[in-house]
């Protein structure tokens, strides 16, 4: 029986890839090591709590002792690592747990694996290491140039990486996502803060003139796309995983909008976020050659549905909006809003 650590395994991509991959695979044993920091919520992982092959252990990435008795004591054959903190916004507040998770952490999973003599390393990564991409499509050995505290990590991360697999021969393959939406996404993102906030009739702030350019990857999409890497992306190599579905954030807020029959003046042109990206969008032949595709459609029923999701599952979501997130919501957005400028003006 095959064991696979997934790290960060209860945030929102990585318990979808648990979700899916623990009832599918019945023959192989799932072991989540999650720190369970804000964005990290068992709620997630509610739909396989009970398995026989699902595991869970509450612990650090960038702490090497129980990493390493983690991969002993389950016999780990493959380490998947979506554990980082992602958020662009607090990387830009408080960079420090950026360095901390997405580059020593990586460094101390990494020195863990090698030691365990494990199969294969997985690192999940984003496009946000390309930086801006006024014109055209990045491909996978374009070089990278992070914009933001959150975006240079993950960069920082990945490198060690590659240079764990040049080095030292470890088996590694990195995955580069796009802007990934759907269910159990933690609501500081922009479609489900969006979302939640619209419900309650509260204003939307839409950064600068809103016409900043994200390409929207199903989470469904995005975890098979890491999946498919994971079982046939050749080592030392790396995977853009693009949904090729490039949205304004404007009309990204329109569709929510839409969905819910909220009114469009609940925006506010709020002053922009520091450094931020214009534009993302990558070439994604390369993992088409593995047989990959897309299958959801934002604009279809793919922004809707992950709508009518937050809209049918207040319970998921309203408790993680007290407490932590009121100090955070205050010290990103109070002075913002109170700079807004309303629709058309
Ligand atoms: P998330 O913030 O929802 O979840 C991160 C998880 O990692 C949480 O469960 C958290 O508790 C855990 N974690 C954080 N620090 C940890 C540590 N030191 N040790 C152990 N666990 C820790 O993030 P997400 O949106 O699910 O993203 C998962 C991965 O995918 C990240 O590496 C992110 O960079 C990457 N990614 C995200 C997107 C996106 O749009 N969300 C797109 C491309 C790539
Ligand atoms: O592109 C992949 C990246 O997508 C991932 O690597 C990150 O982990 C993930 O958080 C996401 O980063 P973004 O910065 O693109 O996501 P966010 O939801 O924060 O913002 C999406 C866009 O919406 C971005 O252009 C900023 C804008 N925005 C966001 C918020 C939260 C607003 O205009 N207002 C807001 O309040």
């Amino acid at each position: 029986m095959k064991t696979i650590l997934v790290t960060g395994g209860a945030g929102f991509i990585g318990s979808a890839f648990v979700r899916e991959l623990v009832l599918r695979q019945p023959e192989t044993n799932f072991v989540v090591l999650d720190r369970l920091t804000y964005a990290g919520n068992l709620n997630n992982l509610l739909a396989v709590s009970d398995e026989p092959n699902y595991h869970f252990v509450r612990g650090d990435i960038a702490d090497e002792a129980v990493v390493q008795q983690t991969l002993a004591t389950y016999e780990v054959d493959i380490v998947v690592n979506f554990a980082a903190e992602s958020h662009v916004d607090r990387s830009i507040l408080a960079p420090g747990a950026f360095i901390q998770t997405d580059v020593v952490g990586v460094y101390a999973l990494l020195e863990a694996s090698l030691a365990a003599g494990i199969e294969r390393f997985v690192q999940v990564s984003t496009d946000e290491v390309y930086g801006d991409v006024a014109e055209g499509y990045s491909t996978e050995d374009d070089a990278f140039l992070p914009n933001s505290p959150y975006s240079a990590s993950k960069a920082g991360g990945e490198l060690l990486v590659r240079a764990y697999h040049v080095t030292h021969g470890l088996d590694c393959v990195i995955t580069r996502g796009s802007n990934t939406y759907g269910p159990y996404q933690y609501p500081e993102k922009l479609l489900p803060f969006f979302t939640t906030e619209a419900m309650d009739g509260r204003p939307l702030p839409l950064y600068g003139d809103g016409l900043q350019v994200r390409d929207w990857l199903h989470v469904e999409d995005h975890v098979r796309g890491i999946q498919t890497v994971m079982e046939r992306g050749a080592s030392g190599e790396a995977y853009n995983i693009t949904a090729e579905q490039l949205h304004t954030n404007r009309e990204v807020t329109q569709l929510i909008l839409r969905t819910l029959g909220r009114p469009a003046d609940l925006i506010r042109h709020v002053p922009d976020r520091e450094g931020h990206d214009r534009r993302y969008a990558m070439d994604g032949r390369k993992l088409h050659d593995l047989g990959w595709r897309p299958q959801h459609v934002f604009a279809g029923d793919g922004c809707a549905a992950t709508v009518r999701w937050y809209a049918e599952n207040e319970w998921w979501w309203r408790p993680l909006k007290s407490g932590e997130f009121k100090q955070y919501y205050q010290e990103q957005y109070a002075a913002r809003l109170a700079a807004a400028k309303p629709p058309g003006s």
